[in-house]
């Protein structure tokens, strides 16, 4: 078990930790960002008539698994509008007076960028309220009967907040966001364009067919596929240095990411839902403990690219691997579905 939470613990900080490179990797524009196009089109008409009315962008909150490319969205917000850009996160945000020392710095039309909004202190998300709706931070002076509240004027400001699910963000605060938008996967195509742009940017020679290999092998994710790149690279030097589909296949399978993207953890994932767990359903707290894992971890990070290339399935009474899943691992679904006939599909 010990060998699988190490193996757990590198596959989370691939999937999540930023890289130290990975802004000279980072669109620079909205017209630079590859995919998300509805997202994109809306953004650029929000922005545009926002500097019209020289007003100030509407509150965004873009919500997504990590790595599709919100924090890149953030930059090109501060960027097309012309304005600064502050960045923390929810779990830096411990007290009010956090909140109050940034906010009191901004200038007005700044954006300010909150990572992990959903992990805010309830405290401090709440006193973000009034500041979302008027620009005024509500500040308690004094202690007992002589405690006075004043209203503190910050300058109007956009709150730029990210987060993996929608769902974790409280209704309240969710309904202070006038523009909510969802990242999806990226396709095939895009991924590729985006193995490609990176390339380009890293002065690496890669084969049209090698880029598409790596692009279908990370989980549809520009984070990934950035990662992968740079691994195959390296596989690359050693010989020639031109990235061909040979080395980036052969580099692919060193580096234990299967042909469909998935990495250890992923296929462990999917194993004990089919071994341990019949196929499921099974709740993802009795899957997190099966293999040592965070629920959060396992719903942020893995499920979801497992639900959306169809390897398992949300049912209200659990998850469960799908025909394809079976497949997937080589496991004959017919002799669990016989077992069990709410399995059929
Ligand atoms: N649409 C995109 N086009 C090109 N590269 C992208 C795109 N989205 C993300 N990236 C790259 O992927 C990496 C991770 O993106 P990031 O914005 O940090 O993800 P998130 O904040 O959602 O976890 C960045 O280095 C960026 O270069
Ligand atoms: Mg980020």
């Amino acid at each position: 078990m010990d060998e699988i939470k190490r193996i757990a613990e590198i596959s989370k900080q691939q999937h999540i930790e930023e890289d130290k490179n990975e802004n000279s990797l980072r669109p620079q524009s909205l017209d630079d960002f590859i995919g998300q196009k509805k997202l994109k089109n809306n953004l650029k008409i929000f922005i545009e008539a926002s500097k019209k009315r020289h007003e100030v962008l509407d509150h965004c909150l873009f919500y997504a698994p990590p790595g599709l490319g919100k924090t890149t969205l953030s930059h090109i917000i501060a960027k097309e509008m012309g304005c600064n850009l502050r960045i923390t996160s929810g779990p830096v945000l411990e007290r009010i007076g956090d909140l109050a020392a940034i906010l009191t710095n901004l200038s007005e039309g700044d954006i300010f960028f909150i990572d992990e909004i959903h992990r805010m202190n309830h405290l401090v998300e709440e006193s973000l309220y009034p500041v979302m709706e008027d620009f005024k931070l509500d500040i308690i002076i004094g202690q007992g009967p002589s405690a006075k509240t004043i209203k503190l004027p910050v300058p109007r400001f956009t709150l730029v907040g990210a987060t993996t699910r929608a769902g974790l963000l409280s209704s309240p605060l969710r309904d202070r966001f006038g523009i909510i938008e969802h990242l999806t996967f990226y396709d095939t195509r895009e991924l590729t364009q985006i193995v490609n742009r990176s390339a380009m940017i890293m002065n690496i020679t890669i084969d049209e067919k090698a880029s598409e290999e790596i692009a279908k092998r990370s989980r549809g994710t520009p984070r990934i596929v950035n990662r992968l790149l740079k691994r195959v690279r390296d596989f690359a030097e050693v010989k020639d240095g031109k990235v061909t589909y040979t080395i980036a296949k052969e580099a692919l399978s060193a580096l234990e990411v299967d042909s469909a993207g998935l990495d250890k953890i992923d296929r462990l994932i999917l194993t004990v839902v089919i071994e341990k767990f019949n196929g499921g359903p099974v709740g993802i707290d009795t899957i997190a403990s099966a293999i040592s894992e965070e629920s959060d971890t396992i719903a942020d990070i893995y499920e979801p690219y497992l639900i959306k290339s169809g390897f398992i399935a949300k049912t209200p009474r659990g998850r469960i691997a799908t025909e394809i899943g079976y497949k997937h691992i080589g496991i004959d679904p017919q002799k669990n579905f016989q077992k069990k006939e709410f399995h059929r599909f």
